[in-house]
């Protein structure tokens, strides 16, 4: 396929039901956030979900964050590795990235039509076919486990995951599925830079509020809430 997130979002706009998932072997033209190319050869996960949750527009981004949870959880229970989130939606094992996540919302008469969730998981890829600039930073399972990964498992053991996850964001819930976010967290505590739109922040990564949004206590000891953007955990401390 070219990108899951596109073919996902042509069925959604032809009325496809919640739940109704879109995945590849690989991807010709894989998306990833900021209008990066993401690499997707065979070996990987890619695949996205349909969803039209009955919440706010403002509330679509959180899916993100669950989604987050639902992938480490997922690679929490299957594997003995060392899982992270880096706000807001990258995994890791160690500080490697091995899955990512990309959202994607649309709205109708200001509510949600449909969101649109496409995940990525390095699975059995080898990380040195990966351009050099990728390597340093990421990794897949198959790296980390030396051995490989049956496909169709992971993805069964994600859904089921997911979908309970889903309901309680559905149930409003969204605190109690951070709770696990901030566990899972590697972020927090963390000096990082977040860049958005052109612009930088420095500060030390003091926690996630109640929406998602990362809290950063500046080097002058004022606190800044930030939404989205890239966010880099740099060794300086404060
Ligand atoms: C990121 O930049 O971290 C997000 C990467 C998201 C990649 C997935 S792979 C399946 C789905 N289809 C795409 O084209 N992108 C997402």
């Amino acid at each position: 396929m070219d990108s899951t997130n596109d073919i996902a979002r042509k069925l959604a706009d032809e009325g496809a039901e919640e739940g109704t998932i879109v995945i590849a072997d690989r991807q010709i033209r894989g998306k990833g956030r900021r209008g990066k190319e993401w690499i997707s050869p065979l070996g990987g996960v890619w695949m996205t979900i349909i969803l039209r949750p009955d919440v706010e527009p403002s509330k679509a981004p959180q899916l993100t964050l669950v989604t987050g949870v639902a992938v480490a959880e997922t690679l929490n229970q299957e594997y003995d590795l060392d899982i992270g989130i880096k706000w807001p939606n990258d995994i890791l094992i160690g500080d490697k990235k091995v899955s990512g996540i990309l959202t994607e919302v649309k709205t109708k008469n200001g509510e949600v039509d449909y969101v649109i969730v496409g995940i990525g998981i390095d699975l059995n890829m080898d990380i040195n076919t990966f351009p050099p600039e990728l390597r340093d930073g990421a990794t897949s399972l198959k790296t980390e486990l030396d051995q490989e990964i049956e496909a169709t498992r992971l993805v069964q053991r994600f859904l089921e995951i997911f979908e309970v996850l889903y309901k309680d964001f559905n149930e409003d819930n969204f605190r109690e599925i951070l709770t696990g976010w901030r566990k899972m967290s590697n972020t927090i505590g963390k000096y990082v830079e977040v860049h958005k739109k052109g612009r930088t922040v420095y500060g030390e990564a003091v926690g996630v509020n109640k929406d998602g949004k990362l809290i950063l206590e500046l080097d002058d000891g004022s606190l800044r809430k930030v939404i989205s953007g890239e966010c880099i955990h740099v060794t300086k401390s404060k």
